[in-house]
């Protein structure tokens, strides 16, 4: 950044490069120029605007990051305005219809496609290490019989880190990649420990004779045949929903990740804060949210009601809106493709009927058009999740299992990228400043 008097500028008719900003302070009369890179200004560039030597100077104000990039990235690429996703390049369209979610997770955290070599040993490594040390179950069985999954696997992943404490060794990239192998190939142990819990069923222990997905559907409805055998129509529904759901780039658990990542934690510490964000009702949770709001409307003809509780701002249409996408979701597009090859094997959900005119209608409706609110990928997510006989406690659950890959990705880029280090932001300050303590009995 340069600085010149309003004068100088003036007099010298200062002709900036069209990648900068030219930023005239009207409380000095200073004249700064800002590079522009990649669409951004570095906002401590702004630091060196100031009224007066020991001035701070000033800051960027963006609650929630409205408009504030935290990081560079060549993971996922998003264009809201266009509906465009795209894992390490790939678009998405293309992924769900020939990838399987183990060769996704592998680009994801290695950056490209494996060749048939690279891609038999990441499947062999996870396999093997589908199993949790026998205290992960015992600490599990310590929750109430109705204890919420997510919170089951929020706290059991948190303790993992208590079985690996080499794991704090980020730095060394045979140690993270134990680690990273461990945590996509547990996710779905644990996730599946919690639904049994839940349940009050027995656990179920992996069976590494089955795929990624198959083994999952194992895991949770097993019960006395000596080899459960996945319908490879629901198998294959479940590895596209774990792929449109394994990264979206900087959302809100993302994010946590990579904030408490930044401390330099291990990656089973920053991925449970992921889990503890994607919990919430406005992001991953929304799939059980969605759910909820279609039984509580229960008929199409109690559609137009709803729509207008909605538009009085007495709750949301859950599943619609996204901080980015201002046009369709392509997730929620490839997922209700897939929802009719669930509902061939497991019947009609007659929710579905209640999801697509409820979409009819709000695509149609100028509250819905005004703010581009469009479906995103929680809206159809859960009518699969329901027909596959999952509690809807479950759906933000299988939500983690896919995006742990991205989890991990970002958690990786953010390890590795020079320009990072402990997250922590600035704040305006707005309390009472130097108060005389006044002793309990005089107040
Ligand atoms: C996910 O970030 C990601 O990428 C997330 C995710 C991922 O893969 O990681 O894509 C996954 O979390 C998808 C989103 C799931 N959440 C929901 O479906 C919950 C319902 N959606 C909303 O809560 C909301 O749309 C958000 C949280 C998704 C986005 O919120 P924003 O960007 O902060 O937008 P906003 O709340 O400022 O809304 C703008 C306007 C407001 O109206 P006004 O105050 O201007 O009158 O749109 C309204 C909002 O009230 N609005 C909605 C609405 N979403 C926004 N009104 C009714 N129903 C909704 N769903």
């Amino acid at each position: 950044m340069t600085t010149e008097t309003q004068q100088e500028a003036d007099g010298a008719g200062a002709q900036s490069s069209s990648d900068t900003l030219t930023v005239t302070d009207n409380r000095t009369g200073k004249h700064y120029e800002v590079p522009i890179e990649d669409g951004t200004i570095r906002a401590t560039e702004l630091r060196k605007i100031k009224t007066h030597e020991d001035d701070f100077g000033l800051m960027t104000y963006d609650p929630a990051y409205m408009a504030t990039a935290s990081c560079r990235s060549e993971i996922t690429f998003i264009d809201g305005e266009q509906g465009v996703l795209e894992y390490r390049g790939y678009p998405i369209e293309q992924l769900a219809e020939q990838s399987s979610f183990l060769e996704v997770a592998y680009l994801l955290v290695h950056g490209e496609l494996p060749d048939r070599k690279q891609l038999d040993e990441w499947t062999h490594e996870i396999t093997i290490h589908t199993f949790v040390h026998e205290n992960i179950k015992e600490f599990m069985q310590g929750f109430r019989y109705d204890a919420h999954p997510m919170g089951m696997l929020l706290a059991s992943v948190g303790a993992l880190s208590t079985f690996y404490p080499e794991a704090t060794a980020i730095k060394d990239e045979e140690v993270r990649y134990i680690q990273i192998i461990r945590l996509i190939a547990k996710m779905p142990t644990l996730a599946a420990f919690s639904f049994r819990h839940n349940q009050g069923k027995p656990y179920v222990y992996p069976d590494n004779d089955l795929s990624y997905p198959g083994n999952f559907l194992s895991m949770i409805y097993k019960m006395t045949e000596l080899k459960y055998e996945p319908d490879p129509r629901l198998e294959h529904a479940l590895d596209v929903l774990f792929i449109l759901h394994a990264d979206h780039e900087q959302n809100c658990s993302t994010s946590a990740v990579r904030s408490v990542g930044s401390s330099q934690v291990d990656p089973y510490s920053a991925v449970a804060a992921g889990v503890a964000a994607l919990y919430g009702p406005l992001h991953g949770g929304a799939n059980e949210a969605v759910l909820r709001m279609l039984q509580r409307i229960e008929t199409t003809d109690n559609i137009p009601d709803f729509i207008e509780g909605v538009k009085r701002g007495d709750e949301k249409l859950m599943g619609f809106g996204h901080r980015v996408y201002k046009n369709f979701d392509p997730r929620a597009k490839i997922i209700k493709q897939a929802v009719e090859e669930v509902f061939e094997v497991t019947g009609k959900n007659p929710l579905l009927d209640i999801a697509t005119e409820l979409e009819k209608i709000a695509l149609e409706d100028d509250y819905f058009i005004e703010r581009k609110l469009y479906p995103n990928v929680d809206f159809y997510s859960g009518l699969i999740y329901e027909a596959l006989g999952m509690p809807v406690e479950m759906f933000p659950v299988l939500f983690a299992i896919g995006r742990t890959a991205g989890w991990i990705a970002q958690w990786l880029e953010m390890i590795d990228d020079s320009e990072q280090k402990i997250a922590r932001p600035r704040q305006i300050y707005t309390g009472q400043r130097g108060l005389e303590y006044v002793p309990i009995e005089k107040r």
